[in-house]
């Protein structure tokens, strides 16, 4: 058996979270400009390639799995690396295979997903309002998400819809958001908007909503319980006693949670970068590539990147400025 994957401070890496496409069929304000140029096709891995990439990390201790894109579901032939991750859920080396999606194809692939043994999705909306939900993805239409929403549940899969807490866009629809979620059993979790990609004509500092108000918000109407569970993610999770559901809160910004961080991410050309907030990252695709039949090189080479984690990210609004800034798009390293 291969050595688990340990970082620099001690942390246990088990968490891969794999950008399948940098290409979406949205344009989400805070994740994406209007214009993107995405990468030529040779660039990235084959389906091949991304299936030996996270086999070796399974073979070094990887159990959670997560399949992010840009949009994962509009890499054309995905299903077939699904399929293929299947047998390491089969082998028990896997604990778990799901994808955060923006929910446009799920229509399509949700018994496919299921089929392939993936039984839980993240699927991201920040507003039930349907201009809205147009202005703020740019390409989106909700009620194809909302169609993909019920085909996931339709096919067995348990959502979690992941919504950008943004200041005067989606605040009012807080408890909208949550009742919806409540009425079809499904979790929610908030995300505070991080300052990524090209923020030139964004407001980043003026959209933040810290979560510590989300979570005044809420305890203003409900009960509201710390939960200890923990989905090996990022999220804190609370209940509401009145509804029974579940909430969850990534606070990157306002309560910072690297020094359990357990994941790293490989992007869709095969780097990987150790933090989300940070520059750090190796390439893995030449070792992939210079040995085809000896993993041996890519495992040195995966070793030696864990070793460049650094301690965390230096996002900060605190001082009424954007610090820590990441000039990379989220829809580079997936979220
Ligand atoms: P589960 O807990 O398994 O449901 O998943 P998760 O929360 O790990 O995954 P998800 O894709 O839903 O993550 C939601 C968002 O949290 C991501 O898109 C990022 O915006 C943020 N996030 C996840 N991991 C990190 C991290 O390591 N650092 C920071 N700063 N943000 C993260
Ligand atoms: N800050 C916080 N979350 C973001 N996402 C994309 N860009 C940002 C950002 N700048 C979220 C999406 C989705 C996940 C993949 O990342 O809404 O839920
Ligand atoms: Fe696409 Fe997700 Fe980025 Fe929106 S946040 S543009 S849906 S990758």
């Amino acid at each position: 058996m291969n050595a688990p994957l340990i970082d620099p401070f001690a942390r246990a890496i088990t968490y891969l979270r794999v950008s399948v496409t940098d290409r979406c069929d949205f344009r989400c304000v805070y994740c994406m400009s209007e214009n993107m140029t995405f990468l030529p096709k040779k660039e990235l891995l084959t389906l091949e390639e991304l299936d030996r990439m996270c086999s070796t990390f399974v073979g070094l201790g990887v159990q959670k799995l997560r399949i992010t894109g840009g949009e994962p579901l509009v890499r054309r032939d995905i299903m077939t690396f699904f399929n293929g991750m299947t047998r390491h859920l089969e082998s028990g080396a896997l604990k778990e295979l799901t994808l955060t999606t923006n929910g446009s194809q799920l229509e399509r692939f949700a018994d496919q997903l299921y089929a392939a043994g993936v039984r839980r999705v993240n699927i991201s909306l920040d507003t039930l309002d349907e201009q809205k939900f147009a202005d703020i993805t740019r390409w989106g239409r909700l009620p194809q998400v909302l169609r993909g929403v019920d085909a996931a549940q339709k096919a067995g899969l348990r959502v979690k819809i992941n919504a950008v807490a943004l200041k005067g866009f989606n605040e009012e629809e807080l408890p909208t958001i949550t009742a919806w979620c409540a009425e079809r059993d499904m979790d929610l979790t908030w995300i505070e908007v991080m300052p990524m990609g090209d923020l030139g004509n964004e407001d980043r500092l003026g959209q933040y909503w810290s979560l510590k108000d989300v979570r005044a918000r809420y305890a203003d109407h409900y009960t509201v319980s710390d939960l200890a569970e923990r989905t090996g993610g990022p999220a804190r999770y609370v209940r509401l006693e009145e509804t029974g559901q579940k909430i969850g809160f990534i606070t990157p910004l306002s309560h910072n949670f690297c020094e359990s961080c357990n994941r790293v991410r490989l992007t869709c050309t095969g780097e990987i970068y150790l933090c989300l907030g940070q520059e750090d990252m190796a390439d893995l695709r030449s070792p992939l590539r210079a040995s085809p039949t000896d993993n041996g090189p890519l495992e040195d080479a995966i070793r030696a990147a864990i070793n460049l984690k650094p301690k965390g990210h230096d996002f900060d609004y605190s001082r009424q400025k954007l610090d820590g800034q990441m000039p990379r798009h989220m829809s580079h390293t997936g979220g």
